[in-house]
């Protein structure tokens, strides 16, 4: 979809169909009122009517909140997909709310066609802007270029971590992971290490080889690095890169075993996060590590009573091969911070069903010791339009995961905070002086979807891009 931004009024600009957004007090004095009112449309949230006759395509919206502007627009670009206009126009909306409609455009383009014998063809292939603002509110034309500039890349790159993630288990196996790592390395100038098993062994780095074991696709960890000239800060990325998990022995049951190609959703992520920023060419330093694996069963598979040691040393005992994200993670954590020194690291990881017991099938959860770091991610995703929510930690869940026989347990002893209880393990492998500087993101509920929500119809979300984009571009403007 090609969007741009014109310096000319709506009028004078050239296309087939126009979207307006109107509220229900707008409708009263619209001048198709008359026909609107007929074909039941009161303007009420996401409600949209197309006048064909006028080429018009009219969309409801009770407050101009830039979450209602994101997921209107995102819908009407579906339903305009479906019909055979080449091209659209619209204005602006204020000064602020371009940057969710071009979102909105974007996001809401995206489409599944990857396997289908036969994609829809979709015959808009042009969304053009105005200067022009609704109320003649005169708009700073530099600015909004630049937010048309950053935003189509980050949308862009949400869609592309979309597209990872929607791959299937045989198509996207931990070696595919790596190959996508170095084209993403190839065309945006980043540098590109990747350690195969050999490599794991050199490093010690047991409770990810463990967990891969069992598996013909063997495990890949892969190190991008962006290194801009004389960096701002520099920033540490890790993901969980499962491209399935079945389980392991600790076997999934058949209905929760299906999705599970979605768990190297935090791996796919962070690809994207670093491609976006080479894109915009931030002055901040960027590492994004992945620890790509498949959790299978077999013959030599690692088993519940297994006991691991981490690549900082811990041992960890194994109660649940399906408590394998943790395994890998540690084990990646491990390593970055050993290779970099960094001013923060964030993870992210499909990590627990318990993070969607706890926050709902649509919020990341987020964990980590410093209140004031968490609090600015909150704030950083509630502007890109990510829904996050604090799970805080305390001393007494630290004790569920003790272990009577090695120094960690990779489960808790009770059934609640499984989210938190994960995350307190991860704790246990980050260095003293990174322990105020790290924050972990449980994606598991957020990154994939099987009914539509928001700007999402099916599959993968591309959950973190947009939020950590925008913490980032906080962080370059020194606002963080
Ligand atoms: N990948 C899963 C978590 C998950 C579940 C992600 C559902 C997305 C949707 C993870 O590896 C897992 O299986 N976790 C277990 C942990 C348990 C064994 C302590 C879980 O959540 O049940
Ligand atoms: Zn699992
Ligand atoms: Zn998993």
């Amino acid at each position: 979809m090609n969007v741009k931004l014109v310096n000319q009024p709506l009028a004078s600009i050239d296309a087939d169909l126009t979207l307006e957004f109107i509220t229900p007090q707008q409708l009263l004095r619209h001048p198709q009122k008359e026909i609107l009112l007929m074909a039941g449309f009161k303007a009420e949230e996401e409600q949209i009517c197309a006048l064909h006759e006028q080429r018009l395509l009219v969309c409801g919206i009770n407050n101009l909140s830039d979450e209602l502007f994101r997921t209107t627009m995102a819908k009407a670009i579906k339903l305009v997909m479906e019909y055979s206009y080449n091209s659209l126009k619209l204005l602006q909306y204020g000064d602020n709310h371009f940057k969710a409609l071009i979102e909105g455009v974007i996001l809401g383009s995206h489409r599944l066609n990857a396997y289908k014998s036969e994609p829809k063809p979709s015959q808009l292939t042009e969304v053009i802007f105005s200067n022009e603002e609704i109320n003649g509110l005169d708009l700073d034309t530099t600015k909004l270029e630049k937010t048309l500039t950053q935003t189509l890349i980050i949308s862009k790159a949400t869609n592309f971590v979309r597209d990872l993630v929607n791959q299937t288990p045989y198509d996207m196996t931990p070696q595919g992971m790596a190959i996508t790592a170095e084209d993403i390395a190839n065309s945006n100038h980043l540098e590109c290490t990747i350690l195969d098993v050999n490599g794991l062994m050199d490093e010690k780095m047991e409770a990810m080889m463990a967990v891969g074991r069992a598996s013909i696709n063997p495990p890949r960890l892969i190190h991008l690095s962006y290194k801009p000239k004389n960096p701002k800060k520099v920033i540490t990325l890790v993901g969980k890169g499962l491209t399935y998990d079945s389980g392991g022995l600790s076997l999934k049951a058949a209905a929760s075993m299906v999705t599970m190609k979605m768990d190297k959703a935090g791996g796919c992520a962070v690809m994207g996060i670093i491609k976006a920023v080479s894109e915009l060419g931030l002055d901040i330093e960027v590492h994004a590590f992945v620890g790509a694996v498949e959790n299978m069963i077999g013959g030599n598979a690692y088993k519940p009573d297994d006991i691991l040691r981490a690549k900082n040393g811990k041992t960890i005992e194994v109660r649940n091969t399906d408590a394998e994200g943790r395994l890998v993670l540690a084990d990646v954590l491990g390593y970055a911070q050993e290779k970099i020194k960094s001013d923060y690291i964030f993870d992210y990881a499909t990590l627990t069903g318990a993070c969607m017991v706890a926050l709902g099938p649509y919020t990341t959860g987020v964990m980590g010791h410093n209140e004031e770091l968490k609090q600015s991610w909150l704030t950083a995703a509630q502007d890109s339009g990510e829904y996050c929510g604090n799970l805080p930690f305390n001393r007494h869940l630290k004790k569920l995961i003790k272990s009577e026989i090695a120094d960690i347990c990779n489960v808790s002893s009770k059934p609640y905070g499984g989210a938190i209880t994960a995350a307190l393990f991860l704790d246990n492998f980050i260095d003293e002086n990174m322990k105020d500087k790290w924050v972990h993101f449980d994606i598991a509920g957020s990154a994939y979807t099987e009914s539509a929500w928001d700007v999402h119809t099916y599959g993968g979300t591309g959950a973190g891009v947009r939020m950590t984009l925008e913490w980032l571009l906080k962080l370059q403007q020194g606002l963080q």
